[in-house]
């Protein structure tokens, strides 16, 4: 009886073995075999609904806290970008003294219209990050895109760059005048042109364009890409452009979206659009992305499934070469994929928080694993290319019922005799704070209504023998390894 268990014990420990996905850290960034990415210094980045900007920063008490944290981590603030479908609604008005002023039906609406005074610009140079401000393409009125251009370039000393249109694909649909002779990549491609041009010169600043813009990802090369775009520009017109952007909001359900196959597939899209901006010697940017398209979807959205997505997500991104990734955040209180709202936190946070703690003073970015199974495992490198961390996924799904099943990772290739390391977990991947299921990253949770991190920060220790050390990891887990 003894006999027959112990013998069952061991054949699942061999099974467990033989299971286990091992990957080689390499000594060194550059070494391996491995492709690199150059690490911006704060790649996880914070995009804000136009009209709703102002409520951000003045009326929801956790969005200085939610990117103070991240700053604690990084050094730098996170990025943010201002814009979506309502930049191309608004128009900018110098006499009023409000940040915004437009009427809604409904607070859980966006406003169809809208204007903004200087104030919206002295509220976006506050802000101690860069910015990317978005403006008015769609309505046609160049004089008043311009006059906004002017407040944003002499007002900010943080502006990145300013984007010249949203989406400019579902323009036609919308109805926009600038459309009225007939809209396409190659009309709307002009069209970006000559308003890079025309801003630029006018601002008297290069480069300070964030280019492209578009959302739809259908087409290879891309119908309304980077690649398309550059194909249009003249030197005049590179020479305003500081990055190129695209939009992505992958969608799905929630085993889908955070599969790590399926995170890996989504990104190859964007390939060519990248390695396109690149041999122009510019960075390649998303400028507005999430989980699900509008809002978000209640059943995705808020999830912690949501928030493995964002972590594995924005870590393929950063790997695929995209300098910075914006999580967008639309209307207050109408908002599933958002981080934060006024009264609660929402699951997505603690993935980006993870990422940021993995990629924190981070100078490059390698992923160990080829992108086409569920396990997951990157690792970041400092200035002098030692490796610095690395990053364990295991993407496969816990709904929480059932038996939660675990993989073993094997990391060969580390130092030292101990290495301590910080789980990102919750109940399953389905759980939601706003419904009382914390997620935790090294045992800490942040809090409703101010984003203030609560509970003593706990690091696991495992043991490394021969470079060795194996780390197991529950459905819908991820770990950060720290190897310094
Ligand atoms: C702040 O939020 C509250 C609660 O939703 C709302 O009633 C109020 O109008 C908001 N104030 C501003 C200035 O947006
Ligand atoms: C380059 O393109 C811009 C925008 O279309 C145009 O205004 C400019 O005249 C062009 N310059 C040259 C030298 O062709
Ligand atoms: C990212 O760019 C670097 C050059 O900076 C290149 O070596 C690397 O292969 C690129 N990564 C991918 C995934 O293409």
């Amino acid at each position: 009886m003894f006999r027959n268990c112990s013998l069952l014990v061991l054949f699942a420990a061999i099974i467990k073995a033989v299971n286990a996905v091992t990957f080689i850290v390499p000594n060194a960034a550059g070494a391996g075999g491995y492709k690199y990415a150059p690490l911006d210094p704060a790649p996880v980045g914070i995009s804000f609904e136009f009209f709703a900007f102002p409520s951000y920063f003045t009326n929801v008490s956790s969005t200085n806290q939610c990117l103070a944290n991240w700053k604690d981590l990084t050094g730098v603030w996170p990025p943010i970008r201002i814009g979506g479908t309502t930049q191309d609604r608004a128009q900018y008005d110098p006499s009023t003294s409000a940040f915004v002023v437009y009427t809604v039906a409904n607070a859980a609406d966006a406003p169809s219209t809208l204007t903004f005074g200087p104030s919206f610009m002295t509220l976006a140079a506050n802000y101690q990050g860069s910015v990317v401000v978005g403006l008015n393409r769609g309505k046609n009125n160049i004089a008043n895109t311009i006059s906004a251009a002017k407040v944003a370039v002499s007002q900010m000393s943080n502006l990145l760059a300013i984007e010249l249109g949203n989406e400019p694909e579902y323009y036609a649909s919308a109805g926009h005048p600038i459309t009225s002779g007939g809209w396409s990549p190659t009309t709307d491609a002009a069209s970006q042109n000559n308003w890079a041009v025309s801003i630029g010169s006018a601002v008297d600043r290069m480069p300070i364009i964030q280019a492209g813009n578009s959302n739809d990802a259908s087409g290879s090369p891309l119908t309304w890409g980077a690649a398309e775009l550059i194909a249009t520009q003249n030197t005049t017109v590179k020479q305003y452009v500081k990055t190129y952007a695209h939009h992505n909001y992958p969608g799905g359900t929630v085993t889908s979206l955070m599969s790590h196959s399926g995170i890996s597939t989504n990104l190859h899209k964007f390939d060519g659009d990248i390695a396109a901006a690149l041999r122009q010697g510019k960075p390649y940017v998303f400028g507005e992305t999430n989980s699900v398209s509008g809002g978000g979807a209640a059943s995705v959205s808020p999830t912690f499934g949501a928030a493995l997505w964002t972590m594995d997500y924005v870590l393929r991104t950063t790997y695929s070469n995209i300098s910075r990734t914006y999580f967008h955040h639309g209307t207050v209180g109408n908002c599933q994929y958002c981080f934060w709202g006024r009264y609660s936190m929402g699951a997505p946070y603690y993935g980006g928080y993870a990422a940021t703690a993995f990629l924190a003073k981070g100078s490059y970015l390698t992923a160990l694993d080829d992108g086409k199974t569920n396990y997951a495992a990157y690792v970041s490198f400092d200035a002098s290319r030692a490796p610095l961390r690395a990053l364990l996924y295991n993407s496969d799904y816990f709904s929480g019922s059932g038996t939660r099943s675990s993989q073993a990772f094997v990391l060969e290739g580390i130092t030292g005799n101990s290495v301590r390391a910080k789980r990102l977990t919750a109940a399953s991947a389905m759980s939601r704070q706003d419904q009382g299921q914390l997620p935790t990253f090294g045992g800490q949770a942040f809090v409703d209504g101010d984003c203030t991190i609560t509970g003593t920060e706990m690091y696991e220790t495992a043991t490394v023998a021969g470079g060795q050390a194996t780390f197991t990891l529950k459905a819908s887990e991820a770990l950060v390894v720290y190897l310094q």
